[in-house]
């Protein structure tokens, strides 16, 4: 589990990565593909919003029951998924209107863009440099095992970084190859 949970950080991470590409882009006045913007957030909408975090909230909430946390540490990370989850939406709604050619003032979604972008990473490296090192240290094998019999998810396959990549998230796909 810590290990799906690593590997999604890190493809998380490239799209953050072609997101501050973008803001460069749109703070030089030239012009992005709001496209391509949508479906990244689509991807984090589906993928993160109801996979990666789900899982991650299972292991937070077993950690927090089963050890002693400090208070701001449970509450950081209650408070960051809500969040990041209304700022997706903010975001998503935003990027909507301008994929319908209503007229959004350039400085109101370089805003959007960029709070949405720093929030993720800054709750990534949150739990990639405390939350995760401190739970893999004091979880054992067997609380694992309790871990995974407790996951109810069925098996979800990675529509973007899994084997088999689907339509909507090809032209992603080949965005990210080119690094
Ligand atoms: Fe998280
Ligand atoms: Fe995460």
């Amino acid at each position: 589990m810590l290990e799906i949970i690593h590997r999604d950080h890190r493809n998380i991470n490239q799209l953050l990565r072609i997101l501050r590409k973008k803001i460069k882009l749109l703070e030089n006045d030239e012009k992005i593909d709001y496209r391509l913007v949508k479906v990244i957030i689509n991807y984090l909408k589906n993928y993160s919003d109801k996979y990666h975090h789900p899982m991650e909230d299972l292991i937070y909430a077993y950690y927090l029951k089963y050890r002693v946390v400090p208070d701001e540490v449970a509450i950081r990370l209650s408070q960051e998924h809500k969040l990041i989850k209304e700022v997706t939406i903010e975001l998503d709604e935003l990027v909507d209107m301008i994929l319908l050619d209503a007229i959004v003032p350039k400085e109101q979604c370089l805003e959007k863009l960029a709070v949405f972008v720093e929030l993720q990473a800054a709750h990534l490296m949150y739990e990639e440099s405390q939350v995760l090192p401190a739970i893999k240290a004091s979880l054992s094998a067997d609380d694992w095992v309790n871990l995974e019999q407790q996951w109810q998810h069925s098996h979800y396959d990675d529509p973007l970084f899994g084997d088999n990549i689907s339509e909507e998230y090809k032209a992603l796909a080949e965005r990210i190859n080119q690094g």
